[in-house]
């Protein structure tokens, strides 16, 4: 029978490229964006509805989730709206901070609470959320970001106990880096006193050091459609070359020996 996918963030990269993969896969997908009025591709396609969504908008939340699910049943919730929030913590503002988490953590998290009614009445549903390597190794100048991914992992690790029993299933998708919009989309800050290793982290982002193994995402939304057909109750997908080969490394030589090696790729110390 032809399931459902509800996504978020699909406006751009990874989620718009796994909107596309699962309406060619013959899925009903609902792709869910911020505004919906600026997309003219997946508009075009038969089986895709578009809903403007905000994730940091409690209100929105609870009124996209009941027209969705009127649309037709959702199978799949893929919570894959983020954002980078870049910049020193000294140079960071309580909105800024608390945005971070309202969109990346508390968006994800109440959504997901949303969609719980709906799974448990039908004994069905699967859950998967967006992550970040950097939720494992964090990159210099990004404390708050892979912090919001850390929460997500140890979440999703964490409902299992209250799902399992409902036929509810819950996974997150690993990626590293990937050749997306996402850092052009990161927020920037500045405080003078960090000005000049910020801008070396800069330096080294364009010169493309860091992210010079991003993986394409449409191998990633292969592993999201993976993770969201393969019935097994494994909880983390670490997904593509990035990711696989420096989480790995991290097991093998510890985070000490891996921060140093970030430190000196992106400071030069
Ligand atoms: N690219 C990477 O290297 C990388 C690595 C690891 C994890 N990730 C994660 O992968 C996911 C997808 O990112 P991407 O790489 O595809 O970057 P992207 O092209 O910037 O996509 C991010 C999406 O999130 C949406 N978004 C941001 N804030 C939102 C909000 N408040 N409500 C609803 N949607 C919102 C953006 O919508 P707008 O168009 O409205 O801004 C956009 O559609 C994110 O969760 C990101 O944290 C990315």
């Amino acid at each position: 029978m032809n399931k459902t996918i509800f996504i978020t963030g699909a406006s751009s990269g990874l989620g718009k490229i796994t909107a596309k993969l699962f309406a060619e896969k013959g899925w009903t997908v609902i792709a869910t964006m911020r505004n919906t009025e600026k997309e003219t591709e997946l508009s075009q396609l038969p089986t895709v509805h578009l809903l403007q969504l905000d994730v940091s908008n409690p209100k929105q939340i609870m009124e996209v989730v009941a027209k969705a699910e009127q649309i037709s049943p959702v199978d799949v919730l893929f919570n894959n709206a983020g954002y980078v929030l870049a910049g020193a913590l000294e140079g960071i503002s309580d909105e800024q901070m608390e945005q971070q988490f309202n969109t990346n953590v508390f968006g994800t998290i109440r959504l997901t609470r949303a969609f719980l009614p709906y799974f448990r009445e039908r004994k069905a549903g699967t859950i998967i959320t967006t992550t970040s390597l950097g939720a494992y190794i964090p990159d210099p100048f990004m404390s708050l970001y892979p912090a919001t991914k850390a929460a997500l992992e140890i979440w999703t690790a964490g409902m299992t106990y209250e799902l399992d029993r409902l036929g509810i299933t819950i996974k997150s998708i690993v990626p590293g880096f990937m050749q997306t919009n996402f850092a052009n989309n990161a927020q920037m800050t500045l405080h003078p006193v960090y000005e000049e290793e910020m801008m070396k982290v800069l330096a080294a982002y364009s010169n493309s050091g860091p992210a010079s193994e991003a993986d394409n995402p449409a191998d990633i939304a292969a592993v999201v459609y993976e993770a969201a057909t393969d019935g097994k109750s494994q909880i983390h997908y670490f997904a593509g070359n990035d990711a696989i080969t420096r989480y790995k490394e991290l097991k093998l030589e510890g985070i000490d020996s891996i921060l140093d090696t970030r430190r000196k790729l992106f400071l030069g110390e």
